[in-house]
């Protein structure tokens, strides 16, 4: 069985980890997305509504778990039998400290780190600027799943102008 991660914050879930998700299930037997519980940062939405969110829009996939982890992310591949992380890389400045990332992963527990270029279309996206464009009342619905975008909505009431 290889199992591999896509780890993040997920806060929340836009198009470009779900299109990351996505090709990922097509290569590995099982993919777990690992949602970072981080007690130092509170997001805008909570680990569960973000869980949530993944499970709704990743139901499709047959081999797609998605799970939330504390610590130290090697711990959870061992924890999870999972040998590789997935991630996502959108441009070349994702890339110094992604490989930071991964070599110190490898070294605390031979966890392999394999990057997967974003495709084009979502390169430019973040959580933070989706956050910030719906904040103001922007449209969001080419960046998000439809439920991520009615959340959006609901959870952000544009301040006055
Ligand atoms: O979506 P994000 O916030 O960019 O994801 C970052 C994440 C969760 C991949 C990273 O913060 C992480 O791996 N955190 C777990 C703690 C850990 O293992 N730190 C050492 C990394 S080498």
């Amino acid at each position: 069985m290889r199992r591999a991660v896509c780890p993040g914050s997920f806060d929340p879930v836009t198009n470009g980890h779900l299109d990351i998700v996505g090709r990922a299930s097509r290569l590995f037997d099982e993919v777990i997305v690992g949602v970072l519980v981080n007690q130092s940062k509170s997001g805008l939405f909570t680990v569960e509504e973000r869980i949530e969110m993944l499970r709704e829009v990743t139901s499709s996939y047959g081999n797609v778990r998605v799970e939330s982890f504390r610590g130290l992310l090697v711990d959870f591949c061992r924890a999870q039998r999972a040998t590789v992380l997935i991630k996502g890389l959108r441009a070349v400045s994702d890339f110094d400290y992604e490989l930071q990332m991964a070599q110190m992963n490898i070294g605390l527990a031979g966890v392999e780190t394999l990057f997967m270029p974003t495709n084009p279309l979502y390169s430019f996206l973040s959580s933070s600027l989706v956050k910030d464009v719906a904040k103001w009342g922007g449209d969001v619905t080419p960046h998000v799943p439809d439920v991520v975008r009615d959340a959006l909505k609901a959870r952000l009431v544009p301040p006055p102008a």
